[in-house]
């Protein structure tokens, strides 16, 4: 019904057109009465392709008509979704939830979400399932703590991360699953994390925040072209999880005053792709981690085989690209490449602490670019921040084989600042084809503490003493005289 209205409204407006237009270069009846077919032929054929797009938004403006991905797909409207910001459409997603996992043997199916604001409390996904965002279309999470779910701890952290015992699911959740796709025309996912910011700040929550969107236990995971802002804690959270894929998706938030709102956290994760993004957060835009102290020492699940690509990234507060704090299942083989961060605290950063145990190595850096960054790179071994008195302070991480290739940049303070300590030294680090325009050309530039490894090349800023310099040829030049050299700023 909606259709038709609209399309002859579409009509009328385009002879309207016609009639304002024509007078003017056209006077025999004839070359009038040609046009007006003509208007005539491409009005039902404007009215067909509406057809075929199967809904209008915006009185008579065509919206983008929602691909179909699987053999079958819902509306959320079947389900008595409502999409006024208002009315509480958790019962809907469930109910459609429930209607997609009937066809997880038939190819799986797709619900689609019409523009609107749809307002719900957290709800779980399903197998073989494609939750399609249409343009314009956002999901709202109900700001009220008592409709969110406490699920236990994450076993790999043995507690709630900010309050010991359980912790508040994320809005939009999913556990044990293989298949499944969020994607759409970039809709929103929206987790209006302003009241739970305030809350933690004024210390009135009794548990840990939950996520905007939490996969755990999971496999075969796409996430691809929507949007997510405000979450109330972490945005992206991939738990234990192998084969995911984060590709054009843009994660925002307020740079400041929005705590812990991590854009994307692959937790003992395998086989990850992060390309293609945008991320502005008021935490770390990314952090890869793998559990914490003898929490995750027992759970023993690493992250490992990510590549994190072609993304730009602020974070006023934290770092760009984290490894660690919680690293205690190990971390290896992680690629950065083709990133640009700017106007953010620290670039890239390893973080770790006695007690974590474990291991970050085979880390690759290749082609990052600081604009305006106080820290480039930075390690950093001493992140006592500890889940109970519980943990092995013997228990002590190895970092080894971190590689910087091409990093470029301007308006940094402190390009580098790598501070291993005798506990935790920093092995086989190398670094090659690095010119970093600075703030400020005084000492304590290249900063370094119990570090070993290589600059290849020639280096700007002038390498710290610790490294052995090789030249182009890959000859070694001059072998460092201590590599336990400290110079260390924090002032600075
Ligand atoms: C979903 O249902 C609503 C309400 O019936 C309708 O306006 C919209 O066009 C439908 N969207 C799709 C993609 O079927
Ligand atoms: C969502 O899934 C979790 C984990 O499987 C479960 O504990 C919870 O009860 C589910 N919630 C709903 C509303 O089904
Ligand atoms: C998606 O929406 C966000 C937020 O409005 C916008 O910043 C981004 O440019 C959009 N992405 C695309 C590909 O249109
Ligand atoms: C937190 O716990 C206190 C004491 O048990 C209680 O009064 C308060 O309502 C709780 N707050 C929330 C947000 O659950
Ligand atoms: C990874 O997941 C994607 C998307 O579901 C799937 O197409 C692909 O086959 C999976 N790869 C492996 C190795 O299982
Ligand atoms: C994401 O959007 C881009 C640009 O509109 C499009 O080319 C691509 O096919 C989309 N990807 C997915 C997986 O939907
Ligand atoms: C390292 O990770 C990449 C994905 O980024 C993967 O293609 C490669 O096979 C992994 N290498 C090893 C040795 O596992
Ligand atoms: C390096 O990264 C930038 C994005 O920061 C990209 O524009 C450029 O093409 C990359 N260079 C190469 C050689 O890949
Ligand atoms: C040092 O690290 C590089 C990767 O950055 C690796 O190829 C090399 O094998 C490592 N050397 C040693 C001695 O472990
Ligand atoms: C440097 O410190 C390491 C322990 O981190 C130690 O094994 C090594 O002997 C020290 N080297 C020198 C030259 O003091």
């Amino acid at each position: 019904m909606m259709v038709e209205t609209s399309t002859l409204g579409h009509f009328h407006h385009q002879r309207l057109d016609l009639r304002r237009w024509v007078p003017a270069f056209f006077t025999s009846h004839k070359t009038l009465l040609t046009l007006l077919w003509i208007a005539a032929f491409a009005s039902v054929f404007l009215w067909q392709r509406n057809i075929v797009g199967g809904f209008l938004v915006y009185g008579g403006i065509p919206g983008r008509p929602m691909p179909m991905l699987r053999p079958m797909a819902f509306n959320l409207t079947d389900f008595g979704g409502v999409g006024d910001g208002v009315t509480l459409n958790t019962e809907a997603f469930e109910r459609a939830v429930s209607a997609v996992s009937k066809f997880g043997k038939k190819g799986g199916a797709q619900l689609n979400v019409p523009p609107g604001r749809w307002l719900t409390a957290p709800f779980n996904l399903t197998s073989h399932m494609t939750l399609f965002l249409a343009e314009d279309a956002v999901i709202l999470g109900i700001d009220d703590e008592k409709y969110w779910p406490l699920m236990p701890p994450l076993p790999s952290y043995g507690y709630g991360r900010e309050h010991p015992g359980p912790r508040y699911g994320s809005l939009i959740h999913g556990q044990h699953l293989k298949d499944v796709v969020i994607t759409g025309h970039n809709g929103t996912i929206n987790g209006q994390g302003q009241s739970w910011w305030k809350k933690y700040r004024q210390k009135r929550l009794n548990h840990t925040r939950g996520p905007l969107v939490q996969i755990m236990f999971s496999s075969d995971i796409v996430i691809t072209n929507i949007t997510l802002r405000d979450s109330p804690f972490w945005t992206i959270h991939p738990y234990d999880c192998k084969n995911i894929t984060i590709k054009g998706v843009t994660i925002l938030a307020p740079v400041f005053g929005a705590p812990n709102t991590d854009g994307i956290d692959p937790d003992s994760c395998e086989d990850m792709l992060i390309e293609d993004c945008y991320i502005s957060v008021g935490d770390d835009a990314i952090a890869v981690k793998s559990g914490w102290d003898q929490y995750g020492i027992d759970y023993g699940r690493p992250s490992m085989n990510i590549m994190i690509r072609n993304l730009v990234v602020r974070s006023m507060v934290s770092a760009g690209i984290s490894i660690g704090s919680e690293m205690s299942g190990g971390v290896s083989n992680v690629t950065v490449e083709n990133l640009l961060i700017w106007d953010s605290r620290r670039g890239v950063r390893i973080k770790t602490a006695p007690g974590r145990g474990a291991y970050v190595r085979q880390i690759t850096y290749r082609n990052i670019t600081f604009e305006n960054v106080r820290v480039g790179i930075v390690m950093k071994t001493d992140y006592n921040e500890h889940p109970d008195d519980g943990y092995d302070p013997l228990a002590l991480p190895i970092l080894r084989d971190i590689s910087f290739t091409t990093v470029h940049g301007q308006g940094v303070r402190v390009p580098v600042r790598i501070h291993g300590s005798e506990e935790i030294p920093v092995r086989n680090v190398t670094f090659k084809d690095m010119s970093v325009g600075l703030t400020y050309k005084k000492k304590h530039i290249f900063q370094c503490a119990f570090v070993q490894g290589r600059v290849i090349g020639t280096i700007y800023p002038a390498p710290c003493e610790n490294l052995d310099r090789y030249n182009e040829q890959g000859q070694l030049v001059k072998h460092s005289a201590s590599q336990n050299v400290t110079d260390i700023d924090y002032d600075f």
